[in-house]
């Protein structure tokens, strides 16, 4: 009947609907860091590294912790911010460092 399968698309869009605002189903790349680092965002006329260009340069999440309090050209507002950049680096599969 074509009456049920339109209520089971309703059904379906209100249940992704109401997932959809909620910002724990955001990644924390997403949220902090891919509104610049998409590959595409030119700033101070380079374009800015995206995510699978950083799994290529840091080969462990210290390193790349470590990234920006190191690098003249790194985004201020993230100097501090070493813990974010664990658990950013972690999300993008960026290998913990075997000790
Ligand atoms: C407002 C834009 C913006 C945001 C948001 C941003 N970045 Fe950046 N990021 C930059 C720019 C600009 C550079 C410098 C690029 C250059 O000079 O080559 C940079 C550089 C970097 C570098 C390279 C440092 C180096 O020189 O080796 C890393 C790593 C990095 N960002 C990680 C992150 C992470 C992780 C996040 C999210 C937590 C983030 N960025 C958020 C703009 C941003």
């Amino acid at each position: 009947m074509p009456r049920d399968n339109i209520m089971k698309v309703i059904v379906f869009l209100l249940m992704a609907i109401s997932g959809c605002g909620k910002t724990d189903h955001i990644s924390l790349w997403d949220r902090h860091c891919g509104a610049c680092h998409d590959g595409q965002t030119i700033l101070n006329g380079k374009v800015v590294m995206d995510k699978e260009q950083m799994k290529v340069k840091y080969k462990t999440y210290e390193e790349f912790a470590d990234a920006c309090s190191h690098s003249p050209s790194c985004m201020n507002i993230m100097k501090h911010e070493k813990k974010l950049f664990a658990d950013v680096g972690k999300e993008i599969g960026i290998k913990e460092s075997p000790k």
